[in-house]
C-alpha cells in the first residue's frame, strides 16, 4: 500500500523541509517517528529501525552524517550480491593524458534505457578502495527504473540533469529535479531514477570517495552570500509497502553488484538525521565578485566542498557560473589564459543545446598545468574594445558548473572514444595574434584606474 499523501518536493521549494547538514525529520504516517530516543524495544506502528552512517562514527560532530529510519522492512531482507557486468560503467579510466578534451552532448538514446543501464563513466581520479578520489559519470535515460534501485557504498552523489525533470526516488521520499539543479545523495542511500514525462533525459551522476561534501567557509566575505543552508530541501518521507521481486543495484569499489529482494527498498514511513538527500536550485546561488578591478579565482563561486585533511587539496569543488552582472574597470575581463594545479572538468547545464561543446549538455575537460584560455576571437573582441567599461551581464541564460579536484583524472575508453568528442577541442584557444611592440605603450601611459595612483 503506497501512501499517497505526499507528493515529490522539488529543488527551490520555499515550503520543504530545508537545510543542509542540519537536523531534518519527515513521517509519512502521524506519529511513526520516535520522539524522544533513536531505537525504542518497540517502534512506533511496528517499524523496524534503522540506522544509515554515511561517514565514519569518529569524524567531528560539524563532518558528522547520519539517519535514523523507520521502515516496514529492515533492509537485510535482500539476497546475497553478485557482480553485474555493465559496458558503460568502469572503476578506472584509462587515459591519464594531459590535452584538453571536449564533447559534444551526449545522443539521447532512442530505445528504452533506464538510469542503470545509461550509465557511462567519464572519468575517475583516485580510487574508491582507497577511499580517495572522485568519478564522473554521464547518464541518459528514458525509462524509469522499475523495480530497481541502486546505492553507491564507495561515495557522496551529486547529480546534475542537463535535460528534462527526473523524479528521483529515495529512501527518504522523492525530489523533483531539473537542468540548473543539484541532488545530493548521501553514501549508501538507495534511489531510483525516473524520467518525467516518459522523456528522454541526461545529465552528470559524480562519486566523490572518502569525502562527503559540506558548505565551503566563507571566510572574509562574512556571514551571507554564495549558498545558503536554507535552499537545499529534503524530500518528505513517503512509503510503499510492497512486497515484490526487486533488484538492489550496489556500487562497491568502483563496480557494480546487485542483488534480489523481495520488497520495495522504498519503505522508510518515518526519519530523522543529518544524513539526508538535499536538492539545490543553482540559481539561488548568491555570487560575489570584482567591482573595480581584476577578477578573483573562481573558487568564489563555489557551491560545496568535498574537502580532505589537507587545507585546499578538496576531492572535489563544486563550482558555479550563473548568469551575473560582470563589473570592472580597466580589466581584461574574460578568463584569462593559465595553467593551475587542479583539474578542472567543465559542463554546461542550461541554456541553449546545439551540436557544439560551448552549448547545453557539452563538457571537457582541463588537466593540470594545461594551458588554456579564451578563442582567438573572444580575444581581439576584448582588446577591440568592442566590449566597453560598463557592466556586463554574462551567461546569455547559460549555467555552467565546474568540478575542481586535486586528483588528476583519467578518462576511460568509452568515454573517450565517443562518437560526440570534439576532436579538435584541444586546439580551440590557439592562434593569438602578437602584439608586442619593444618600446610601444608602458602600462602606465595607457592605464589609469580613478583614484588608483600608478
Ligand atoms: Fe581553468
Amino acid at each position: 500500500m503506497a501512501s499517497e499523501t505526499r507528493t515529490s518536493a522539488r529543488a527551490g521549494d520555499p515550503s520543504a523541509n530545508t537545510g543542509f547538514g542540519a537536523e531534518l525529520s519527515s513521517e509519512a504516517e502521524p506519529g511513526a517517528l520516535p520522539r524522544t530516543q533513536n531505537a525504542p524495544r518497540h517502534a512506533p506502528m511496528g517499524l523496524f529501525t534503522e540506522q544509515l552512517s554515511s561517514t565514519p562514527f569518529l569524524v567531528g560532530r560539524a563532518e558528522a552524517r547520519r539517519s535514523w529510519l523507520y521502515r516496514v522492512r529492515p533492509s537485510t531482507e535482500v539476497g546475497d550480491f553478485s557482480p553485474v557486468p555493465h559496458p558503460g560503467l568502469s572503476a578506472w579510466g584509462s587515459h591519464a593524458a594531459p590535452n584538453l578534451l571536449g564533447w559534444k552532448p551526449r545522443p539521447l538514446p532512442l530505445e528504452a534505457t533506464d538510469f542503470v543501464d545509461g550509465l557511462t563513466t567519464v572519468a575517475v581520479g583516485g580510487s574508491a578502495a582507497d577511499q580517495a578520489g572522485v568519478a564522473i559519470h554521464n547518464f541518459v535515460t528514458s525509462a524509469p527504473m522499475t523495480r530497481r534501485a541502486l546505492c553507491s557504498a564507495d561515495g557522496e552523489s551529486l547529480l546534475l540533469p542537463d535535460e528534462g525533470e527526473l523524479e528521483v526516488r529515495t529512501e527518504f521520499g522523492r525530489l523533483v529535479v531539473g537542468p540548473g539543479d543539484v541532488l545530493v545523495i548521501p553514501r549508501g542511500a538507495r534511489f531510483a531514477v525516473n524520467p518525467l514525462g516518459g522523456a528522454s533525459r541526461r545529465g552528470w551522476w559524480i562519486e566523490v570517495f572518502g569525502a562527503g561534501f559540506a558548505l565551503p567557509p566563507r571566510g572574509v566575505i562574512g556571514a551571507n552570500g554564495l549558498a545558503e543552508s536554507r535552499h537545499f530541501v529534503a524530500p518528505d518521507a513517503a512509503y510503499e509497502d510492497a512486497p515484490g521481486e526487486w533488484t538492489i543495484f550496489h556500487k562497491y569499489s568502483g563496480t557494480l553488484w546487485a542483488a534480489p529482494s523481495n520488497h520495495s527498498p522504498f519503505d522508510v514511513v518515518a526519519w530523522h538525521g543529518t544524513a539526508v538527500p538535499l536538492a539545490y536550485d543553482l540559481s539561488r546561488f548568491c555570487p560575489v565578485g570584482a567591482v573595480a578591478f581584476d577578477h578573483p579565482d573562481p573558487s568564489i563561486f563555489t557551491v560545496l566542498s568535498a574537502p580532505t585533511a589537507v587545507p585546499g587539496r578538496h576531492v572535489a569543488d563544486l563550482v558555479v557560473f550563473p548568469p551575473r552582472w560582470d563589473a570592472a574597470m580597466h580589466t581584461f575581463r574574460r578568463p584569462w589564459y593559465h595553467r593551475q594545479a587542479a583539474t578542472e572538468w567543465n559542463a554546461i547545464v542550461t541554456g541553449p543545446t546545439s551540436n557544439r561543446v560551448y552549448s547545453r549538455g557539452g563538457s571537457f575537460l582541463t588537466p593540470p598545468f594545461t594551458p588554456h584560455g579564451i578563442t582567438p576571437d573572444a580575444l581581439e573582441r576584448e582588446l577591440s574594445g568592442k566590449d566597453d567599461e560598463k557592466p556586463r551581464f554574462i551567461g546569455d541564460g547559460a549555467t555552467w558548473v565546474q568540478l575542481e579536484t586535486h586528483f588528476q583524472l583519467s578518462v576511460t575508453d568509452a568515454w573517450r572514444e565517443a562518437p560526440w568528442r570534439d576532436v579538435d577541442f584541444a586546439g580551440v584557444a590557439r592562434g593569438a595574434k602578437v602584439r608586442f611592440a619593444k618600446g610601444g605603450a608602458s602600462f602606465h601611459s595607457s592605464d589609469t584606474i580613478p583614484g588608483l595612483k600608478p
